[in-house]
């Protein structure tokens, strides 16, 4: 249904479309013809979507592509980025975002000269209960989003709202970054980007105390090697790591400005 529905709405607005069932079938017509997008499911009948816009686009580098999915996650949206999408939607997706993406790749329908064919290819159908449950992963605000953030809308507090729910919670669950996507309408890709370049930022979970040790020079010659090594006997953890009972994070930087007392 999500496959034609696609292709109908597509042709009435002027585009040139093919379809097909499966990423085979899709790779099969790529070769023999041009196209400027394929849209294609993250889970397709007996195939990989990711999987299939790396052939495609080794064979037409030029070919881009939008992974839309009622199983969004974060190492998938991050690996469909690497192998060439320009974007990643989980479903339900608005179509006018669909639509405003499509027009951004390959232009403003001509009246006369129609842009580049698109290859819609193999949108696999979920159950409706399946997309029911996506709903509520994206829409319901999970646990870790603190209420007075819920009814914000404004994509220029990103960060802020990220900050907000990293000291909260202390750290950026998955379910809270797919939120955050859903409602400020920002992609997951560019707001797993933001999270992995701050070091305010961890998306694994932090203990309620953190630990930094100094392995400068200073602290080095004045013993803290043997101080890490007591640590990491006493908690178990190695740098980096955080304690079962998440009381503890361990973290070793390199100078804490405090020299003269080291080992600190
Ligand atoms: S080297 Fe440890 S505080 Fe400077």
């Amino acid at each position: 249904i999500m496959r034609e529905s696609l292709r109908d709405w597509l042709t009435d607005s002027g585009y040139q479309v093919e379809t097909a069932k499966e990423g085979h079938e899709a790779l099969k017509i790529i070769a023999k013809q041009d196209f400027g997008l394929l849209i294609l499911d993250l889970r397709l009948p007996g195939g990989d979507g990711i999987e299939v816009l790396r052939e495609a686009r080794a064979r037409r580098p030029q070919l881009k592509g939008i992974i839309i999915t009622a199983y969004p996650s974060i190492q998938t949206a991050v690996e469909a980025m690497r192998q060439g999408a320009i974007d990643y939607l989980p479903k339900p997706f608005d179509l006018n975002q669909l639509e405003e993406l499509i027009r951004e790749t390959l232009g403003p329908v001509q009246l006369e000269i129609r842009p580049k064919a698109i290859a819609e290819a193999a949108v696999a159908e979920p159950t409706v209960v399946e997309e029911a449950k996506v709903e509520e992963v994206i829409l319901v605000a999970p646990e870790a989003i603190p209420s007075h953030l819920r009814y914000i809308s404004d994509k220029s507090t990103l960060i802020q709202m990220l900050l907000e729910i990293q000291r909260q919670n202390r750290w950026l669950s998955e379910d809270a970054l797919m939120w955050v996507s859903k409602r400020l309408d920002v992609p997951l890709t560019q707001i797993y980007q933001v999270s992995t370049f701050y070091k305010a930022f961890s998306l694994v979970p932090q203990g309620r105390h953190s630990i930094s040790l100094c392995t400068g020079t200073a602290c080095h010659v004045r013993g803290a090697p043997r101080l890490l090594d007591k640590v990491i006997e006493e908690l178990k953890i190695k740098p980096g790591q955080t304690t079962k009972d998440l009381q503890f994070t361990l973290n070793t930087v390199n100078c804490l400005g405090c020299c003269a007392l080291g080992p600190v």
